[in-house]
């Protein structure tokens, strides 16, 4: 299936109840073939109204993050565990991140990125599979079946609390610093029937 298809199998989404409170569903930005991906949580009011994620302030520090690891935003794909706008921006409950996260995997499986970002607690758990703070694994690569995760703060709670965006924007030098190794080495296709290294939670 190409990442468009995808799409458009989810343009009247009514899976869950988010279906009644959104503009559109926000489905991802960037480049479909890109060899790393970023996930957030959820769309905000700003991802609604325009469609794109991360646009909001939460957005602009993820740019400008970016671009402090050589990265700008067509050189990578950015999308969501939840595709729509949860009210009043509350938390996504466990049985919407259970009917969208197919799609995420999905989306993951079609670009089929070398590394994931995941932005904060939702995303990093969703992808582990597993309940591990985000202050236990950030900055570190954990290995996957297919790709290697590297968990980051979320941007927006960097935003909130300003005592995370120093470690925020040294992960970003340690992100740089892993795609320049992973550029000068050939894609360890063994990563895929590696374990993820539980032991360190
Ligand atoms: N926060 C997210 O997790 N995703 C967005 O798209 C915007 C803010």
């Amino acid at each position: 299936m190409f990442l468009t298809d995808l799409h458009d199998s989810l343009r009247d989404c009514q899976r869950c109840r988010l279906a009644s409170g959104r503009t559109q569903v926000v489905f991802g930005t960037g480049n479909p073939e890109a060899s790393i991906m970023f996930v957030g949580e959820a769309p905000g009011f700003h991802e609604d109204q325009q469609g794109i994620p991360f646009v909001g302030a939460a957005g602009n520090l993820l740019t400008e993050l970016l671009e402090s690891a050589g990265l700008g935003r067509d050189h990578v794909y950015i999308a969501n565990v939840i595709k729509c706008r949860p009210p009043e921006n509350r938390n996504p409950m466990p049985d919407e991140v259970e009917t969208c996260k197919p799609f995420l995997l999905e989306q993951i499986q079609i670009i089929n990125p070398q590394l994931v970002c995941s932005l904060g607690n939702f995303a990093t758990q969703t992808l582990l599979g597993k309940k591990v703070g985000i202050s236990k694994v950030h900055g570190q690569p954990l290995p996957l079946p297919g790709f290697l995760l590297f968990p980051l703060f979320h941007p927006a709670a960097a935003l909130h609390q300003g005592t995370l965006l120093p470690t925020l924007r040294e992960d970003f030098q340690k992100l740089k610093q892993l795609l320049d190794e992973m550029a000068t080495t050939p894609r360890d296709t063994s990563i895929a029937t590696q374990p993820a290294q539980m032991d360190l939670f």
